[in-house]
């Protein structure tokens, strides 16, 4: 192609008015997703930041009910004694007795009977609760402890299409066990500047677990999150995000809305609290962005 074809292209784009995106790239029409004819093996994904109140949980439910919403078989596992994920969708993680924790810690214990269906279409919660904290420490004398859970797992990928595992915030064994078990690899960023800092730390641990655990771990993408578009830091925080990470950087930004907690109050994803709001559509974009990328079935 000549330079002269290469500019009109470019010029063609800018006279349609391709709006631009918050990462400075022009928004894509994302297509709609392929009917699955058949399901499995599930490709796996760990939602992982080791800071705090980024939203890991919000993303890994509101994800998952998007791609279930695309026909996709989900199952969402909480990986955080807090039990945020298993609440978020309406279990009482301290009423259960078989937990993420009994499969990790007891070979007898089959998976099947600790995952339980939710009132969301195509999605199961593999639940945890305060049980997990122990994990840490008892997982510490195990033969293969990074590969707990990817053994655990193993036996139920080929029920489902994707598999989310939300992570707690720490870069401790259980996250090295999700990011073992993966294939890819989300990080939520809220869009704040102390939030970048410790991304660094993070990068090094994916590092760490590709080089000796899990060499064909990918970064998916870097998912900005809590963005406000009226404040100039939300969009400084991106261009660096962009600066470092270059098209990793979802197009698709979460915006900041109040509607994220009140759907956690109800116990539900956005996309059946509040289907209609801006919020479940941007992890319906999510949802498609994703697997264009190749990042789901
Ligand atoms: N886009 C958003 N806009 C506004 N509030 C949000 C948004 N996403 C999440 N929140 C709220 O921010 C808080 C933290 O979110 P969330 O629990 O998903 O983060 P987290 O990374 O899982 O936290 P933790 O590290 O404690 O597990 C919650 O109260 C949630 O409702
Ligand atoms: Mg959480």
């Amino acid at each position: 192609m000549s330079s002269d074809q290469g500019s009109s292209t470019l010029q063609d784009t800018a006279d349609a008015g391709a709006e631009l995106g918050p990462t400075g790239r022009p928004l894509t029409e994302f297509p709609e997703p392929p009917v699955l004819t058949s399901h499995g093996p599930a490709r796996i994904i760990a939602m992982v930041n080791q800071k705090g109140g980024v939203g890991k949980t919000t993303s890994t439910i509101n994800l998952g009910a998007a791609l279930a919403e695309a026909g996709r078989r989900v199952l969402l596992v909480d990986f955080d004694p807090q039990g945020a994920l298993s609440a978020g969708l309406g279990t009482n993680p301290h009423e259960l007795d078989v937990t993420v924790y009994n499969v990790l810690m007891d070979r007898k214990v089959d998976i099947r009977d600790a995952i339980r269906s939710t009132d969301v279409e195509n999605v199961d919660v593999l639940p945890a609760n305060i049980d997990l904290s122990a994990a840490e420490v008892q997982l510490v004398n195990e033969v293969a402890r990074e590969q707990v859970l990817e053994r655990a797992l193993r036996k139920v990928t080929d029920d489902y299409d994707v598999i989310l595992i939300d992570c707690q915030p720490s870069l401790g064994l259980l996250t090295v066990n999700a990011l073992t078990a993966a294939h890819g690899v989300i990080i939520p960023l809220i869009c704040e500047f102390f939030a970048l800092r410790a991304v660094a730390l993070l990068v090094e641990t994916i590092e760490k677990v590709q080089d000796r655990l899990n060499p064909g771990l990918q970064v998916d993408g870097v998912l900005a999150t809590m963005y406000d578009a009226r404040t100039l830091h939300s969009r400084e925080v991106i261009s660096r995000l962009v600066e470092a990470f270059g098209d990793k950087v979802f197009e698709t930004v979460i915006k900041r809305t109040i509607k994220f907690a009140d759907a956690t109050v109800a116990a539900e994803p956005i996309t059946s609290y509040a289907g209609n709001h801006a919020g479940a559509d941007a992890y319906r974009r999510l949802a498609k962005e994703l697997i264009a990328r190749g990042g789901a079935p």
